[in-house]
């Protein structure tokens, strides 16, 4: 028999149904109690409140669990490649060899962009910020491809617009980077597959040709893979609600960018790397910057560190912290940055102030050191977290339009002015 929670208001109990995952997760269904009791739930900042039901990703923050569709994150980082992972969060399905033939002919052929997309790329002051081009050109293409704006796309017509938007977003990615240098656009090449083809564009010389190391090929897959899926969060529920208005996937990926863009979420990879550097150049004492984290009268935070989920450990942060070592050491580079975040880590794990706060370093703490051993200057690190989540954020958007979601509209407790009577400005 299916579980059924009891509330009590006043003298009356009302029973309210409880839903239950695959994993076991369990939630107490409130969506018929505003009709049934006149009350509302208030859960500021969704703390505890389950959006959705969603069959991509599952994580336990309390056991430090990370899953896309099932399988380990441990496993997909190590074995598996970005777009493999793309197809697995957006199909459901690990691909065959034939689907991921397929899968890349059609990614592939759909990378350029508009050339009259270069206009924007002009318009913009080459030292703006890579997050606020990456949403607005994303959102542009909405105009190159009207057909995306009819809410009821076929199947076929929605992976279409799902090809295009993932196959242009390195394009657009390394043509940001590309003009904020001052150099000419490298184009995309067939010949190369998605993340070969990015850093090619990203790094590559139209004058001579440019080898891309293998080592910066899996440190970028690696990185993109970990980025990729992350259930419901600040970007993932925005691409979501965005989209439950019937909004085209342009502007709902657009949406996910900017809410990525803050330092709380996705920005806090280009924040660690700034604050590690202060840190550096200031004499490297990481205690001082530890009691500053902690002084409430401080506004400093230690940014890569805590987790609205994670409460034991983030899953991804441990593969990081193992691969910045080996790629590091691969490509010869020895970054005193990483020197001290190590310290950092290693002080505040033994901090009672972050230990009973359950704050441990997260996705960005190690990411950004990688990134800046790869070549890419630190206002790029928070587009690379985009392109990287860009996956997760067509498989949600694509599960929010098959579930045929509703609109989403959360209430609210109104604490206003009630009723007030017009005053007239002469006598105010
Ligand atoms: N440094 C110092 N104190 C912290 C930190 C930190 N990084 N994070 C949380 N705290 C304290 C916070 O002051 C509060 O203390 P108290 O209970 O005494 O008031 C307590 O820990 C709980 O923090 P919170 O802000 O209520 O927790 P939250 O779940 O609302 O916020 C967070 C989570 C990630 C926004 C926050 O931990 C933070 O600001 N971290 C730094 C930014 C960061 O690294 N963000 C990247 C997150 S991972 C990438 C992604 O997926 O977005």
């Amino acid at each position: 028999m299916s579980e059924i929670a009891q509330l009590i208001i006043g003298d009356k109990t009302y029973e309210l149904p409880v839903i239950e995952g695959s994993e076991g997760e369990k939630a107490i269904d409130i969506s018929k109690l505003r009709d049934q009791t006149g009350y509302v739930t208030l859960d500021i900042g969704y703390k505890n409140t389950g959006a959705t039901q969603s069959a991509i990703t599952f994580l336990d923050g309390e056991l430090g669990i990370l899953k896309y569709r099932g399988y380990p994150i441990e496993q997909l980082a190590a074995k598996s490649s970005f777009i493999e992972v793309a197809y697995l969060l957006i199909y459901g399905e690990l691909p065959t060899e034939e689907q991921i033939k397929k899968f890349n002919y059609d990614l592939s052929h759909h990378t350029l962009v508009h050339e009259d997309m270069k206009k924007f790329f002009d318009g913009f002051p080459s030292k703006s910020h890579p997050m606020g081009q990456l949403s607005s050109l994303v959102s542009s293409l909405s105009a190159f491809y009207p057909e995306s704006l009819k809410p009821n796309q076929t199947a076929e017509e929605l992976n279409l617009s799902i090809i295009k938007v993932l196959a242009k977003m390195p394009t657009i990615v390394s043509w940001i980077y590309k003009k904020s240098l001052g150099h000419p656009y490298i184009y995309p090449q067939n010949k190369y597959d998605y993340v070969t083809n990015f850093l090619n564009m990203t790094f590559g010389q139209r004058t001579e040709v440019v080898e891309i190391d293998p080592v910066v090929v899996n440190a970028m897959n690696t990185l993109l893979i970990l980025h990729a899926d992350h259930e419901q969060n600040c970007s993932t529920s925005t691409v979501r609600i965005v989209g439950s208005s019937a909004s085209n996937i342009y502007a709902s990926v657009s949406a996910g960018i900017s809410a990525l863009w803050g330092p709380l979420h996705g920005g806090a990879n280009q924040e660690v790397i700034e604050m590690l550097q202060k840190i550096q150049e200031d004499g490297g004492d990481t205690d001082k910057w530890i009691a500053k984290a902690k002084d409430k009268n401080d506004p400093f935070r230690l940014m890569g560190f805590g987790h609205r989920v994670y409460k034991n450990f983030d899953p991804r942060a441990k593969i990081i912290k193992k691969a910045c070592d080996d790629i590091l050491e691969k490509l010869g580079i020895d970054d005193e940055v990483l020197e001290i975040a190590k310290k950092l880590e290693e002080v505040a794990l033994k901090d009672p102030y972050f230990i009973e706060r359950k704050l441990y370093p997260n996705v960005d703490f190690y990411s950004g050191i990688i990134y800046r051993a790869l070549g890419f200057p630190t206002d790029m690190f928070t587009v690379l977290f985009a392109l990287g989540r860009l996956p997760g954020w067509i498989a949600q958007w694509k599960e929010m339009k098959v579930h045929k979601e509703p609109i989403g509209r959360p209430r609210q407790i109104y604490t206003g002015a009630t009723n007030r009577d017009y005053v007239d400005i002469q006598d105010r």
